[in-house]
């Protein structure tokens, strides 16, 4: 893996690979001393052309705890205000020296541009680019599934719940704005990679066109998705205001309308079997794809997710880094 650009050029084992590295380096933040020496004397860009919260802290404080130096680069306050070009970003970026860059761009692909245009020669890491990929979130998302689904057992004649190193046989469900969701497109690839049975649920308006040979399952009833798969995992997807015109953009009748259809509120919680876990990938909209209630609730694992991130990304690095020139052992 000389990249991470998209979890679909993930196989199971590099899969797998990353969330055991990931637990390992969560066990390195259980000690007093946080910090690892492995990356020291090495420089890690975080490009940021959109706006982030928690990636952005995320792969800042990964980078941190394995000694490297971090260069923070948002768009706002650059020279790409000036008009500057991704490619004379880049150039700039190398005569600084740098030797892993993490980009989030609003254009689908920049990551990708970025990485064969041969204007770096640095590991480059999505960290989100328009509407088509967010491989670390869907990582954590699926490290935070198999800490808490690793060992659930559904009965004796129904070992669905059983899993080990991937993620065979559970059931994730993921309700929302699925048009604009890079970390749905993450999420379906990875979990189909990992063996999960995965089904979208939302209304016609917000699903892409092609979803139907996505390797999932689609349907606009939620509670008919519920009642009838009693999934392990429920992820709520944001609605995503900023890339509608207006509130809902034409793309729902109102928000009232579409928490009633599609948010999650008490009613379906009781509706979830009693291992079942709540994800969100944040910001969330909280009274729109998700109550405050549910948010809040024992079965939501969203604060978790962002603690998750946090070891997911050290792992992205050190795999992507380590064993390059110039790197300590770990
Ligand atoms: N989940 C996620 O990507 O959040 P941020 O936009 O805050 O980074």
């Amino acid at each position: 893996m000389k990249h991470l650009l998209s979890t679909a050029d993930l196989s199971r084992s590099e899969a797998v690979t990353i969330l055991d590295t990931a637990a390992q380096m969560a066990a390195t933040q259980e000690r007093a001393v946080k910090k690892l020496p492995t990356l020291r004397g090495r420089t890690v860009v975080n490009l940021f052309f959109e706006d982030s919260t928690r990636t952005r802290i995320s792969f800042e404080t990964a980078a941190k705890r394995l000694s490297a130096d971090v260069i923070n680069f948002s768009a706002k306050g650059s020279s790409v205000s000036k008009g500057e070009s991704l490619k004379d970003t880049a150039l700039t970026l190398k005569a600084m020296g740098a030797d892993a860059v993490i980009i989030r761009h609003q254009a689908s692909g920049a990551p990708h541009t970025l990485a064969h245009a041969g204007w770096l020669d640095a590991p480059v890491i999505n960290a989100g680019d328009g509407t088509h990929q967010h491989p670390t979130q869907a990582l954590l998302d699926a490290y935070t599934m198999r800490r808490h689904l690793k060992g659930e057992v559904r009965g004796a004649a129904d070992s669905k719940g059983v899993i080990g190193r991937d993620l065979s046989g559970l059931s994730v469900v993921l309700v929302g704005d699925v048009l604009h969701s890079r970390v749905a497109r993450a999420n379906v690839a990875l979990l189909h990679t990992l063996g999960a049975q995965v089904t979208l649920v939302a209304p016609p308006t917000l699903l892409p066109v092609g979803v139907d040979v996505w390797p999932c399952a689609v349907s606009y009833d939620l509670d008919a998705v519920l009642r009838e798969h009693q999934p392990d995992a429920l992820m709520m997807l944001r609605v995503q205001r900023e890339r509608m015109s207006s509130a809902g953009g034409g793309f729902f009748p109102s928000p009232l309308e579409y928490s009633r259809l599609y948010g999650l509120d008490q009613r379906r919680l009781d509706m979830l079997p009693g291992h079942a876990i709540v994800m969100h990938p944040g910001p969330m909209n909280r009274g729109l794809e998700i109550s405050a209630q549910a948010a809040d609730s024992p079965r939501s694992v969203i604060v978790e997710q962002v603690a998750n991130g946090v070891a997911v990304r050290m792992a992205v690095l050190y795999l992507l880094l380590a064993g390059t020139s110039g790197t300590e052992g770990a």
